[in-house]
Parts: C-alpha cells; sequence; structure tokens
C-alpha cells in the first residue's frame, strides 16, 4: 500500500488564527500544509505571500509546508518561497515561459518541485521533464477557491499520471486538490494518488483530528 498524506489546505482556515489553525491541523494528523498563493491575476483570486509562510516557520511550524503557486510569473517569486521556508514549490506550466528553467530553480534553491495540473490541462507537459518533478499535483477544481464541486473527469487522469510514475519508476507524490472529501478519497486513493489537499473538508469540520482519520481510513481501504 502506498503511504497517504493528508494536506488540509489553509485557504479555509481561520486567517485571523493562521498560527493556531496549522497547529491544530498538524496536531490532528496533518502530513504537510497546503499552502495557496493566488494572485488575482492567474486565478481570480488573492490570498497570501512568502511573509505568512516565513510567519508560520517562526511561530514554529516544523510540517512540510507545500506551497502551491498561482501566480504568474512564477520564477520571480520562487526564491522568496524557499528563503521562506517552503518544502515543496509547485507551479502551472500555462504560467511560466520556460518550464524546465522553472522546475530547476526550485531544486538549485532547495526545495522539491511540483508540476500543476487544471482539469482541462493535458499532461503533455510532464513527458520531457519528469526526472525533474518530485510531485506532480492534479487540480480536480479550476483554481481559485475552495470549497468547489470535485471534477469526476479527473479519476482516469489520476490513473494516468500514476502509471507514467510506476513506469518511469521514480519517487514522485501525485496529489489531487480540490473538492477532497470523507466521502470521495477512496476513490480518488484508487485511482492512484497519494497525497490529499483538503480545504474545506477539514477546516469546516468540528474536529479535525476525527476527519482526518476518517480520510485515512478510507485511503486503506481503497
Ligand atoms: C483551489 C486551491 C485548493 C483549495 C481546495 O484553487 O488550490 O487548494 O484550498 O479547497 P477544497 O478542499 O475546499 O476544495
Ligand atoms: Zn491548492
Amino acid at each position: 500500500m502506498r503511504d497517504c498524506w493528508i494536506a488540509p489546505s489553509i485557504l479555509s482556515a481561520d486567517f485571523a488564527r493562521l498560527g493556531e489553525e496549522v497547529d491544530a491541523v498538524v496536531a490532528a494528523g496533518a502530513d504537510l500544509i497546503h499552502f495557496d498563493v493566488m494572485d488575482n491575476h492567474y486565478v481570480p483570486n488573492l490570498t497570501i505571500g512568502p511573509l505568512v509562510c516565513e510567519a508560520l516557520r517562526k511561530h514554529g511550524v516544523k510540517a512540510p509546508i507545500d506551497v502551491h503557486l498561482m501566480v504568474k510569473p512564477v520564477d520571480r517569486i520562487v526564491p522568496d518561497f524557499a528563503a521562506a521556508g517552503a518544502t515543496y514549490i509547485s507551479f502551472h506550466p500555462e504560467a511560466t515561459e520556460h518550464v524546465d528553467r522553472t522546475l530547476q530553480l526550485i531544486r538549485e534553491r532547495g526545495c522539491k518541485s511540483g508540476l500543476v495540473f487544471n482539469p482541462a490541462t493535458p499532461l503533455d507537459w510532464l513527458e520531457h521533464v519528469l526526472e525533474k518533478v518530485d510531485l506532480v499535483l492534479l487540480m480536480s477544481v479550476n483554481p481559485g477557491f475552495g470549497g468547489q464541486q470535485f471534477i469526476e473527469s479527473v479519476l482516469p487522469k489520476i490513473a494516468t499520471v500514476r502509471s507514467l510514475i510506476d513506469r518511469a519508476g521514480l519517487k514522485i507524490r501525485l496529489e489531487v486538490d480540490g473538492g477532497v472529501k470523507v466521502a470521495n478519497i477512496r476513490s480518488i486513493a484508487s485511482a492512484g494518488a497519494d497525497t490529499f489537499v483538503a480545504g474545506s473538508a477539514i477546516f469546516g469540520a468540528a474536529d479535525y483530528a476525527a476527519t482526518i482519520s476518517a480520510m485515512r481510513r478510507e485511503v486503506a481501504n481503497a
């Protein structure tokens, strides 16, 4: 069985108490903290930047931070996130001029690199760069907002990426982001995902630990 990572998305956290919220999901069993960066340009919403990532590190957060860049351009901001304590930095290939260069930049700065695919983005971008990628993030909603409905047509796409990774024999995490809940996480795991972003499903729940455990149970039964 694949090791399952649950990544609560702080987009749905109470931003006025962000440090406590992150501590609470880590105590509840989160494996990594998903950090959504939106610029009101690549996506129609505006969120948080490197200063907030750095503030979480200064607050004492030790868990890996999974920075999901929904910004254009990408390269300008990568070094800032690396210096701010990001663990993974993922970006959308359409948002950068030179995908290979951006992947190299992320690793050069000491972070793990991720490539993100919108529901309608073809997987062709992966073909020549698979060895430079530590994580593939498949969007199961259109990026920009929490609380949207899971797009079912992403399930076969997950299976395609799973076989690509397995055939290549590379250690690449396969993450799914958008509309992930206790009720559908099992089918997402069955399709081949090993890393699960959940914003509203975790931060909208009364008991974070119970929700994360329920998700893990579902994944174990996949
Ligand atoms: C959407 C973000 C997601 C978002 C997911 O653009 O990338 O990470 O927080 O939220 P839920 O889990 O509520 O769909
Ligand atoms: Zn995200």
